[in-house]
């Protein structure tokens, strides 16, 4: 079983979401003894960029051909091979950091992690059949949370992933709030969210 670790993390080892996807996979490592976790840090892909007209035309060129052996396509093949996704994120700008999204743009290729169908509508080619979502705000954001609300449409609707969970911590940076305890928590809830898969 392949685990694919998208460590969105920009802060690195003092992030707390870092910390809580951490929890996550030790729990995901013991559930599945034996599994692979493969970790891609963002932080570390200095030529991770978003798609221009140089980079776009190619890879339509690519997808037309069907050709899917270039690097530019390295993230989607390795997101399509992955049996369980985590990815974890902060909450920024009521979403994710710029990179998540660009990472995101770059997974999303016809012909390697989605086709369209005669009907015209997306059909999802990746083997992962859950995606774990992981992040923390500074604010509050259980009643909205925007970043985990654009993943599922994405990887939900177009990438066909069956379920597409989210796991976090809010309110870290108010004034006054007990942050351990609100990162225990969380903690708890992630492997009590992992232990309940079948
Ligand atoms: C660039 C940036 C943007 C942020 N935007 C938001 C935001 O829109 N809403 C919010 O509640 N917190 C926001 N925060 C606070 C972070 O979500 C919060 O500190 C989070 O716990 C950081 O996670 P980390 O410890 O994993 O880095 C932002 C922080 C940074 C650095």
């Amino acid at each position: 079983m392949k685990v694919l670790f998208v460590n969105g993390c920009i802060r690195g080892a003092s992030s707390r979401t870092l910390g809580l996807c951490r929890a996550a996979l030790e729990e995901i490592e013991a559930k599945y003894p034996g599994c692979q976790v493969e970790e891609l840090v963002l932080d570390q892909e200095t030529d991770l960029a978003p798609l221009r007209s140089d980079t776009l035309a190619l890879r339509a060129e690519l997808e037309e051909a069907g050709t899917f052996d270039h690097p530019m396509f390295r993230y989607a093949r390795q997101f399509a091979g992955a049996d369980l996704v985590v990815l974890g994120a902060p909450y920024w700008e009521y979403q994710f950091p710029a990179l998540v999204r660009c990472y995101l743009e770059h997974i999303s290729v016809g012909g390697v992690t989605f086709t369209y169908g005669e009907d015209g509508r997306p059909h999802g080619l990746c083997k992962a059949g859950r995606l774990l979502y992981i992040t923390t705000a500074g604010g509050p954001i259980l009643d909205r949370n925007c970043g985990f609300d654009y993943v599922k449409t994405l990887c939900g609707q177009m990438l066909q992933i069956p379920s597409i969970q989210w796991v976090g911590a809010e309110c870290l940076d108010v004034w006054g709030e007990d942050v351990a305890a609100r990162l225990a928590q969380a903690e708890t809830s992630l492997r009590e969210t992992v232990r309940s898969w079948d």
